[in-house]
């Protein structure tokens, strides 16, 4: 696989449940972090990536979206409306797809990798792939939001795929 590529830590790795830690310098090395990210994120077709996903604990994510990408860094919900019910996946959990309950609409505000502070607006599927990236920066997953009994029908399924038995 191209160097460039990071690998992706899939559930349950324990780097998943961690929260990361702000960004405070903004320099080459964090640029060339976030283009590793989104050309892992394009690599495996998603539409979103977070770094702790590729083990690194900092507030980093990158969302692309209808041809435009963000890069959040540092960010926070500064508004929020509506609900929505749609089905997530995750590149943590490939295969594993669950309705998730999340705001319609939310307006956040994140830094880029040049460190300038950025106010973005997402309704649907932008806002639900905005919340789902922020999530990753606080230690919380997708199946966080489900009942028991759907998540640990999720975990068997995924024991079984990785051979968590042994
Ligand atoms: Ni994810």
């Amino acid at each position: 696989m191209d160097e460039e590529i990071l690998e992706i830590k899939k559930y349950p790795d324990p780097v998943l449940k961690k929260i990361a830690q702000p960004v405070e310098v903004f320099d080459d090395e964090l640029k060339q972090f976030v283009e590793k990210l989104f050309a892992s994120m394009h690599a495996h077709d998603g539409v979103g990536l977070a770094a702790p996903q590729v083990g690194v604990l900092k507030k980093v994510a990158v969302v692309e979206y209808e041809g435009k990408s963000y890069v959040l860094i540092n960010p926070k919900v500064i508004d929020q409306k509506g609900t929505q019910d749609a089905e997530e996946g995750c590149l943590s959990f490939p295969g594993i797809y669950a309705k998730v309950l999340r705001p319609q609409w939310v307006k956040i505000e994140a830094q880029d990798e040049k460190g300038e502070t950025q106010i973005y607006e997402g309704e649907g599927y932008v806002a639900r792939a905005f919340l789902h990236e922020m999530d990753h920066l606080n230690g919380k997953v997708f199946i966080d939001y489900l009942s028991s009994l759907k998540r640990n029908a999720i975990k068997k399924k995924v024991s079984k795929h990785t051979g968590g038995h042994f």
